[in-house]
Formats: C-alpha cells, sequence, structure tokens
C-alpha cells in the first residue's frame, strides 16, 4: 500500500521534469533557428549592396570582351606568345586613352609602335561596336588582370570617331 501510494506520489513529479526537460530543449533548438535565419538575412542583403558597388563596365565589358577579344588575348588577359600580346599592364592599354581606342577600332592597322613580325596574328578593328560597347570593353581592360586606369566613356568614344571618322 505504502509502495502504491509512493509511486502515485512521484509520477506526476517524474512527468512534471520530463515536460520541464522537453520544454526547454525546444524552446533552446527554436532559438537557434530564429539565430540562423538572422544570419542569412544578413547574407541576403549584403550581398546585392557588393555588386551594385561595382561599376557596370566591367560587367559590361567582360560581356563584349568574351564573346569578341577573348579567343586571342585569352581570358586573362595574358594572350599568346608569338601570337597576341598580352594586355597586362602596358603602355597601350594603361596610357592615353585614345591610342588605345585607335588600337580597337583599327586593329593591327593602328600605329602600334612596335615590329609588326613580333605577333603572327592580325587584329581586325572593332569600328563596327557601338560607342557604349567600345567603352566598356576598354575600361574593362583597363581594369582587369591587376590593370588599374581611368575607365573610357561613350562619349570619350563618339569624341575620337568623329575626329578620325570612323
Ligand atoms: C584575332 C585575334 C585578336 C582578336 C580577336 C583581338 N585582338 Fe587585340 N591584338 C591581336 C594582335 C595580333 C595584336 C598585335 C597587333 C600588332 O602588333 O600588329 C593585338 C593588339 C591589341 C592591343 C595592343 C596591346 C599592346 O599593349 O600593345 C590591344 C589593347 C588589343 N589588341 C585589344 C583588343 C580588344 C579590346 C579586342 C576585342 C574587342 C581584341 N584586341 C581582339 C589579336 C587580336
Amino acid at each position: 500500500m505504502a509502495n502504491i501510494r509512493l509511486l502515485k506520489d512521484t509520477i506526476p513529479g517524474f512527468l512534471l521534469v520530463l515536460t520541464t526537460i522537453f520544454l526547454l530543449n525546444s524552446c533552446n533548438s527554436s532559438g537557434k533557428k530564429k539565430e540562423a535565419s538572422k544570419n542569412t538575412e544578413i547574407q541576403n542583403v549584403s550581398k546585392p549592396v557588393t555588386k551594385a558597388e561595382l561599376p557596370p563596365y566591367l560587367s559590361e565589358g567582360k560581356k563584349v570582351y568574351r564573346q569578341v577579344c577573348l579567343t586571342c588575348h585569352q581570358a586573362n588577359g595574358g594572350g599568346v606568345p608569338g601570337l597576341n600580346p598580352p594586355l597586362i599592364k602596358t603602355d597601350n592599354v594603361l596610357g592615353d586613352k585614345n591610342t588605345l581606342l585607335e588600337i580597337i577600332i583599327k586593329g593591327s592597322e593602328a600605329d602600334l609602335a612596335r615590329d609588326k613580325s613580333e605577333y603572327a596574328n592580325v587584329m581586325q578593328g572593332y569600328g563596327m561596336l557601338g560607342d557604349e560597347d567600345i567603352a566598356n570593353v576598354a575600361s574593362y581592360i583597363r581594369n582587369s588582370f591587376g590593370n588599374k586606369a581611368e575607365p573610357i566613356t561613350a562619349s570619350e568614344v563618339a569624341a575620337f570617331r568623329s575626329a578620325i571618322k570612323k
């Protein structure tokens, strides 16, 4: 008799302890979930911010470069020895804007001030591209492959074109 009463007294207490442990546990894990969702919210907010900070000529110029220039000058701007020159830290790429525009618009016909036999390939002129595309690709190569130089605008391309009528 005394044993049964003892059981009756302890079972509710035991259940209470179990429920408390269960409740504490679930509180804890939902707290963790909240923390996790907070973290992903922060990540999602910070991603577009860094994208927006990149100047548009980098992404737009890259598209033109990939379609038109990459086969010869390569993805890393390193060129191909004996065939196509590298575009990394050269005077023609980083220097005078009109010199670079002349090369892109006239290709190998431009005055490159180098021995023509140095590179076996011939670069055609890309005057058929629009002002925007030329400005973007020129600015892209001036600021990729470790290069750093002031970007070129579409109106600078238009001004150069009307000066040389091409
Ligand atoms: C068919 C291969 C080919 C393609 C495509 C090509 N190039 Fe060239 N590029 C050359 C060659 C070859 C030269 C060297 C020409 C010479 O010395 O006469 C050159 C030279 C250059 C130079 C001068 C490099 C220096 O520092 O002296 C620049 C800048 C340049 N190219 C940019 C471009 C851009 C931008 C594009 C795309 C719009 C492009 N090229 C597409 C082959 C190519």
